[in-house]
């Protein structure tokens, strides 16, 4: 019996919370849905997410949120961080930081699960290394029980070197953070399930989630301007992931890119 897995692109601001409200129960059923893991950094007003936000997209069908490097922009999450299905990158630092980076759970049918959400080094703020930090997570990991991993991750080339790595120790690996979706989703050789990044659940008439005008404007000048999110152009990006639930590996592997508009 196959498990289903899907992991949802960056929500971005309010559009991309009314898609993931409109499409989350909808692809859980017509995708049979098992679990699924959403990206929520820029669910509100692009900047980190607020307690309410998180809770509204748990208790409507996502199973685990995870962040990003935008985790710290909206304080109010600050009270948020003791859910331990809200997860932070693990790899900040292992002491001082609020919350935590890995999920596990057995699901009333047995199956094990863990998830952990790491961040990537390259252009990105410093922090600890992913490679050794998933080495010793996946220490506690029992052979053949699922381990999905949202990589938030600015560079391709760093999120297929973990995917490589991880081969055959992971069942999902899948980079977020550039809100462009890859059109190179595979299953490696040894079984894990890859995208170099999933892509963004909101408006992409603008840049990358935002409206353009602010933008350029930086571009421009170099001055600061507030970004505001955009509109227009509406999708909902993911990835399916059928896995064996006997070994974590997986069947078969589908990129999702829903034009909201059109349906
Ligand atoms: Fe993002
Ligand atoms: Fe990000």
């Amino acid at each position: 019996m196959s498990f289903n897995v899907l992991m949802v692109g960056d929500i971005v601001g309010r559009p991309g919370r009314k898609i993931l409200t409109e499409m989350l129960p909808r692809f859980r059923a017509d995708y049979s849905i098992h679990f699924a893991v959403v990206n929520a950094e820029n669910a509100a007003s692009g900047k980190g997410i607020t307690k309410s936000i998180a809770e509204d997209f748990l208790s409507l069908g996502a199973d685990v949120l995870t962040l990003g490097n935008h985790v710290w922009d909206n304080k109010d999450i600050l009270g948020s961080l003791d859910n331990e299905r809200l997860l932070r990158p693990a790899n900040y630092p292992p002491v001082g930081v609020p919350g935590h980076g890995i999920f596990r759970c057995q699901l009333p049918s047995g199956v094990k699960i863990t998830v952990v959400h790491l961040m990537g080094r390259v252009f990105m703020t410093p922090i600890d290394c992913p490679f050794r930090t998933m080495d010793k997570i996946l220490e506690e990991v029992a052979p053949g029980e699922i381990v999905l991993v949202d990589f938030h991750a600015e560079a391709t080339s760093e999120k297929k070197a973990l995917a490589c790595y991880l081969d055959g120790r992971v069942s999902v690996l899948c980079g977020t953070h550039t809100h462009v979706q890859t059109a190179d989703e595979q299953i490696l050789p040894n079984g894990t399930a890859f995208i170099s990044d999933i892509g963004m659940t909101g408006p992409h008439a603008g840049i990358i989630g935002m409206r353009s005008k602010e933008i350029l404007e930086r571009f421009l000048t170099q001055m600061p301007a507030k970004y505001e999110v955009g509109e227009g152009d509406e999708k909902f990006q993911a990835l399916f992931v059928q896995l064996n639930e006997q070994t974590g590996k997986a069947v078969t592997v589908e990129r999702i890119n829903f034009d909201v508009q059109q349906d």
